[in-house]
């Protein structure tokens, strides 16, 4: 829906038209198109966190008319897009063309008038717009949805699909951020940094993790860094003549006990002062100290945290991966979902493999390939320039931030093979003396007895699933090597019958049992509606219907 009034022409509406035209039909309402973005990690974010600076959220009456709310805020100041969705209540995100008419928007909008209760005076850019007539407005909205689809949905889109690779592309366009979800977690992270500016008024907060790394699902958390460095690099640089001016600071022994502290005081302003963070908690003894809380109007799970630059680069690194190939997404995903069907994840932290790892998996997979898909962190750096260089802690996290001049793989292998070869290669991996390593592509031993040893790719003495146990390992082993005989027997039966029988994709998110069973009935014929009843019975019995779960892990 563009809006109804645009008055004049707006900063970012040709760009955003331009980027919306290079995408192939049919994606328009994605996030990340199916081709390839060729932005800069850093252009991007800064070109959305802008964005979302001019851009409010608005809590709405259930019944409004589209063309008088746009008619109304556009009094302020011209509208560059909108949209409403739902999330107990119905809420509309409105980004203005000017940072100015969020300024005139707060000008004018009043504290509420007082009840029972007390307001917190607090001007952020989180409305609630109320009619004064109850009874004149009718019209319903569209809305956009920010949820993953329900199981029976991508049971029956994925059982719809060509073949296998069709289904990897449709879990793909499913569960992937769409340009919406993707916005609103820009400006939830925008209000956050409004609270976070009244403590360090240079702060950024800005998101990283699967939010921004192309390979989040609808439903995941929010992942949030503020960034203090913007103060620091201020007092560092600005020196003149023989005279260096120093801040007076309080100091403490360690950078954990600064971010410890930063984190307190930044947790007591969101539980006290932020309208819509509710739940808020400190988690500061955790190995990376951060803040959770559940941003009530977006939906979103929030984890905050400070000091954590790595965790930023890591995510730049993954954007890089997930925008080389336009099958590392596909393969991600579905990876990803089918370990959350089996359990294999899960949102409680515990022994078991996360997302991050099992990305890594991937990518390590992918550079093993013959020819490789993509490419070794180290050739990554032996790409990158002067401008590339990047040390953080000491460690070297220099790589190429430029997507145009890594050079497209010449693997045409398909997403069908590389999923059977993907559960077959690690349902075979030497894990007991291996260890998995993306920086050079290649298996090196283990330099410890962790069951499953992934090697941090910048803090190369850390391995990132030092949590997982055996058990947890033998079953990802086991469920690989079922999934690979699954694969194996789709091979054999040749092209799946048609209709809604669990083929392909849909038998390896199955339960183990289950997709043997359907599997061999293949060739009995119920009415689509019945099968797909009982594939959803199967699920709901062996409680797996999580892999859908909001929590996107
Ligand atoms: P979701 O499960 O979709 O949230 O995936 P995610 O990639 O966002 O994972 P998560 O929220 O657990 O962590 C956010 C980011 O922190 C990851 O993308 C990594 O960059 C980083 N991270 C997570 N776990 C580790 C770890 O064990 N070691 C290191 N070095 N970084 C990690
Ligand atoms: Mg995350």
């Amino acid at each position: 829906q563009r809006p109804v009034l645009r008055l004049l022409s707006c900063p970012g509406t040709v760009a955003e038209d331009l980027r919306r035209d290079e995408q192939p039909s049919g994606s328009k309402e994605t996030g990340f198109e199916d081709k390839i973005p060729k932005k800069r990690f850093s252009e991007m974010q800064n070109e959305r966190r802008e964005q979302a600076q001019r851009t409010v959220l608005i809590h709405c009456p259930e019944k409004i008319s589209e063309k008088k709310f746009l008619k109304y805020l556009s009094q302020h100041g011209s509208i560059n897009n909108h949209f409403f969705y739902e999330s107990f209540g119905l809420y509309a995100v409105v980004e203005f063309c000017q940072k100015e008419s969020v300024r005139s928007l707060q000008n004018e909008t009043h504290a509420p008038s007082k009840g029972m209760e007390v307001a917190i005076p607090f001007r952020s850019r989180f409305f609630n717009l109320k009619l004064k007539n109850q009874t004149s407005e009718r019209s319903r909205v569209q809305m956009s949805n920010q949820l993953p689809p329900s199981s029976k949905k991508l049971f029956e889109v994925l059982c719809d699909a060509e073949n296998i690779d069709d289904q990897l592309n449709t879990l793909l366009k499913e569960f992937q951020l769409t340009e919406e979800n993707t916005k609103l977690r820009y400006l939830t992270c925008s209000l956050i940094e409004d609270i976070a500016a009244a403590y360090f008024p240079d702060c950024i907060v800005r998101p990283f993790g699967s939010s921004v790394n192309t390979f989040g699902k609808l439903g995941c958390d929010l992942d949030m860094f503020l960034d203090l460095n913007e103060t620091r690099s201020l007092s560092t640089h600005k020196t003149s003549g023989n005279f260096l001016m120093e801040f007076q600071v309080k100091n403490v022994p360690s950078e954990r006990i600064a971010t410890q502290k930063i984190l307190s005081v930044i947790g007591e302003c969101l539980d006290n002062f932020s309208p819509g963070c509710v739940g808020v908690q400190k988690i500061l003894n955790a190995r990376c100290p951060l803040v959770r809380f559940s941003h009530q109007a977006s939906g979103l799970q929030c984890d905050l945290t400070t000091n954590n630059r790595i965790a930023l680069t890591s995510s730049e690194l993954l954007y890089i991966y997930g925008a080389l190939d336009s099958r590392v997404r596909a393969l991600v995903f579905t990876v990803r979902c089918w370990a959350r069907a089996h359990s294999l994840t899960s949102s409680i932290p515990g022994a078991w493999i996360t997302n991050f790892s099992l990305t890594m998996m991937v990518i390590f997979f992918l550079q093993r390939r013959s020819p490789p898909i993509l490419p070794t962190l180290d050739s990554l750096q032996t790409l990158a320039d002067a401008e590339d260089k990047c040390i953080i802690e000491s460690n070297n996290c220099t790589f190429v931030r430029d997507l145009n001049r890594i050079k497209p793989s010449e693997n045409t292998e398909t997403l069908e093979l590389l999923l059977k070869e993907f559960f077959e290669y690690f349902g075979n991996f030497a894990f007991n003396k291996n260890s998995i390593n993306i920086r050079q592509g290649r298996e090196q031993n283990k330099p410890d007895s962790s069951p499953l040893y992934i090697q941090n790719p910048f803090e190369t003495s850390l391995n990132i699933s030092k949590n997982v146990n055996q058990s947890q390992l033998q079953k990802f082993v086991d469920l690989a090597q079922e999934s690979t005989w699954i694969l194996q027997q789709e091979h054999l039966d040749g092209p799946s019958i048609s209709g809604n029988q669990p083929w392909g994709l849909v038998a390896l998110l199955l339960p183990s049992g289950a997709s043997r069973k359907s599997l061999g009935k293949k060739k009995s014929r119920k009415p689509a509606n019945e099968r797909i009843k009982v594939l959803l019975e199967s699920i709901k019995s062996n409680r797996t219907e999580n892999f859908t779960d909001t929590n996107g892990k």
